[in-house]
């Protein structure tokens, strides 16, 4: 069997497509411009570029966006004052604290104070809260889980009953993606570096998604033959011989997988392009429910 290659860049340039035409025809019935407020601390180099990307795609939708760039030494106060700020800018609809923060600053205290009708992470406890308990609907389901469960649907529309296996307890990926799994009546297991014998939990999966941080981590022998997979994983490796002097790769061994699952995500091309579109989707959504 030879795996279908599921196209991530492909299925979120069509959500970015969508999310554009709806905030023409919001602006062109009179309503707000969808605002978005990016929040970086300190100088991390992936950090910027991943703010950069958001904001560009922003401006190729028509969405407003802001950034703010703070000091690596900002403390907490400074940080609080201009997410107080933010959190009644009329124009601004969505608010991202890009993660991780640096040491002096607690992140859980201030992904709290996001009004968590702006938080369109949907990291504040209120909306983990709300995809943790199966009675409510989060204001914001996070990016990157709701991008995966897109791309599962490409290629499995009900996941009803399917054994999925998650690797990764993180609160940004692996802990809501399990969740929203388990929201769309997946049997869920979550695996993270204590779990015993890794392999043959995976053997299990019908859907395995990847979130271990951990390069080519999962070989083609952990996959159950047919299984979907998909691979959140996005590592440098250094290749002094390559152009730029490392290659990305993923969580999972791909030229093996790809011999025996139904559907894998490509590193680069798979997960990473929907983490945007799936932003770009919340922002217009937080937009959407602001009255003016
Ligand atoms: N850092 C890595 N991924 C993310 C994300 O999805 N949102 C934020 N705010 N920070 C991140």
């Amino acid at each position: 069997m030879t795996a279908v290659i599921i196209d991530g860049k492909k299925i979120a340039e069509g959500i970015r497509n969508e999310v554009g035409i709806a905030v023409k025809e919001r602006i062109a019935a009179g309503l707000s411009v969808p605002g978005l407020a990016t929040v970086l601390v300190g100088n991390d180099p992936a950090s910027q570029i991943y703010v950069r990307n958001k904001m560009k795609a922003c401006d190729r939708l028509g969405i407003y966006s802001v950034s703010y760039t703070l000091p690596e030494d900002t403390d907490f106060e400074t940080l609080k004052e201009l997410i107080n700020q933010l959190n009644v800018a009329p124009e601004i609809h969505g608010i991202l604290v890009q993660l991780p923060l640096p040491p002096q600053i607690d992140e859980y205290s201030v992904l709290s104070m996001i009004n968590p009708q702006k938080d369109v992470d949907g990291f504040h406890p209120i909306n983990a809260g709300m995809l943790a308990r199966k009675e409510s609907e989060p204001w914001f389901i996070p990016c990157t889980s709701a991008g995966i469960l897109r791309l599962i649907h490409s290629v499995q529309p009900d996941i009803t009953g399917m054994e999925a296996v998650v690797i990764g307890r993180s609160s940004i990926v692996g802990m809501p993606t399990a969740q929203l799994l388990c929201r769309n009546n997946a049997t869920v297991t979550i695996c993270h570096t204590k779990t015993v014998n890794l392999a043959a939990v995976c053997r299990r999966a019908d859907l395995l998604v990847v979130a271990a941080g951990h390069s080519k981590l999962v070989k083609g022998d952990w996959v159950k033959p047919g299984a979907i997979v998909i691979d959140v994983g996005i590592n440098r490796v250094n290749t002094p011989d390559s152009p730029k002097g490392y290659i990305l790769t993923g969580d999972t061994e791909f030229d093996e997988i790809v011999n025996i699952a139904k559907a894998i995500t490509p590193v680069p091309g798979g997960v990473g392009p929907m983490t945007i579109a799936m932003l770009m989707q919340n922002t217009l959504l937080a937009a959407s429910r602001y009255s003016a």
